[in-house]
């Protein structure tokens, strides 16, 4: 039913206050867990559910995430004078041929929905994927590749969920569904507090939106915390074309917060193939001896 999505938007403008120092020069999208940037990550499951298109709606301080997708002419020759295959390999497969990256400027952070809709001109009247970078979520397939296949059984538009404690709602957007009908999404709210939240099944980082989603960026103002808000956006096509909620299979890491990121870093690190024993036994050791 849903045709195949193309474009993949990273909104990553944000300054990464809840991450400072370590963000004051260099993007919070460019934190590594263990040997990859989470951008890459971001990019990588993109590419798996399908996706060609990458737009990157960026702003101040944020060349280093350019940099990191361009070839690097210097670095290649010295990894090859070097006999470094497998290193040359992790930096050259990073954007595989027939994929292209198009950065835009935010100019100006005036929240999320804003830094979406700056990507219209490169999405054009097509659906699309929004993937926030700072949502690492382990899964196998990708959250979006089965936010995808939800896609191609139903059309629409597909919103990824998690079930929170409900003293986090306001944390969150916070959809109420009808189950009797996948999960269509009946209302959103951006950040309630608790007494006001719908339930507590909360939007994490993942949406697969309709073109008619333009049209409602483009006219609504400022939500919560003065900012245009995406959800706002998405409450306004709840009338006349259908989101789904979709409960994604995987382990969702709030790698904008210092403990989700900690935890993410643990559990990428034991699974990792470099580091994966030794680091379990180091782990061992550090808690017998807390
Ligand atoms: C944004 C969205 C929010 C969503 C969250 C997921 O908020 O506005 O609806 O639940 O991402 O991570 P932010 O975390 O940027 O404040």
């Amino acid at each position: 039913m849903g045709q195949k999505v193309k474009a993949a938007v990273f909104p990553v403008a944000g300054r990464g206050t809840r991450f400072l120092p370590a963000t004051k020069a260099s993007p919070k999208e460019m934190l590594p867990i263990v040997d990859k940037p989470l951008i890459q990550y971001a990019v990588e499951e993109a590419i798996a559910a399908g996706a060609t298109k990458l737009v990157f709606v960026t702003g101040a301080s944020k060349r280093a995430i350019e940099d990191h997708f361009d070839t690097d002419a210097e670095l290649e020759g010295a990894l090859i004078a070097g006999g470094k295959d497998d290193l040359l390999a992790s930096i050259r497969g990073i954007v595989p041929k027939g994929v292209s990256c198009i950065y835009i400027r935010q100019g100006e952070p005036l929240g999320l929905g804003h830094a979406v809709l700056c990507a219209k001109p490169a999405v054009g009247n097509e659906p699309f994927f929004v993937h926030l970078a700072d949502d690492l979520i382990a899964g196998e397939p990708g959250c979006l590749a089965q936010m995808a296949e939800q896609y191609e059984g139903h059309g629409g538009s597909v919103i990824a969920v998690e079930t929170v404690p409900h003293e986090n709602t306001s944390s969150y957007g916070i959809v109420a569904v009808d189950e009797g009908d996948n999960n269509r999404i009946t209302q959103i709210v951006e950040k309630p507090a608790p007494e006001n939240a719908p339930s507590n099944s909360a939007v994490v980082g993942r949406y697969l939106l309709a073109p008619e989603i333009w049209d409602k960026l483009e006219n609504i103002g400022e939500g919560a915390g003065g900012e245009i808000q995406l959800t706002d956006g998405i409450a306004d096509l709840l009338g006349e074309s259908a989101v789904y909620a979709y409960s994604f299979d995987g382990v969702r890491y709030d790698c904008g917060s210092k403990l989700g990121y900690l935890q993410a870093t643990v559990a990428y690190g034991l699974d990792h193939p470099d580091t994966g024993e030794a680091f379990r036994e180091h782990l061992d050791e550090v808690l017998k001896n807390s």
